[in-house]
């Protein structure tokens, strides 16, 4: 994972942050209606902030070098019992890397996304593993 560069878009979108979890959500549901069933009792707002939290801890982790995968997999496993299967995943990463390019813009680069995708892939794989 190149922590550089998931530190510094992140800082980009940390004033925000906000802005961006609410419109990650919307962007999902929108474009898969039927994951809007896993969020049914949800507080939207807190889990927006909880989506954008996570992504600063994960990116701060690896910037320390900590083991996050012990703290990934019982998340996944969270997940599990939530219903959420593996083939959830490249979903919400997908609507994730969409809604980091319609927050930033031409401020998000081609560097940016190859970090967030391999990012992404890695955290997910740990997750469902
Ligand atoms: C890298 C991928 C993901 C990360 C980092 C992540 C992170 C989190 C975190 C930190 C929570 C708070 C609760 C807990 O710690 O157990 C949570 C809850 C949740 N996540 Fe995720 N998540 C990811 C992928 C997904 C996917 C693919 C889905 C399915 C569409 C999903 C659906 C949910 C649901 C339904 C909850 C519970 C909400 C509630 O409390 O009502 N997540 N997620």
């Amino acid at each position: 994972m190149n922590a550089a560069l998931l530190k510094e878009s992140f800082s980009l979108i940390e004033p925000e942050k906000d802005e961006f979890a609410a419109s990650f959500y919307q962007r999902l549901f929108e474009k898969y209606p039927a994951t809007r069933a896993f969020f049914a009792n949800t507080d939207m707002e807190k889990q927006a902030r909880t989506l954008a939290a996570t992504l600063a801890v994960v990116v701060a982790g690896v910037e320390k070098g900590e083991d996050l995968i012990p703290t990934l997999q019982k998340l996944g496993a969270r997940h599990k019992t939530y219903g959420v299967v593996a083939d959830h995943y490249p979903i919400v990463g997908e609507v994730l890397i969409e809604t980091f390019q319609t927050t930033l813009g031409p401020k998000w680069t081609p560097a940016y996304q190859d970090a967030w995708v391999q990012a992404y892939t890695v955290i997910a794989q740990v997750m469902v593993s």
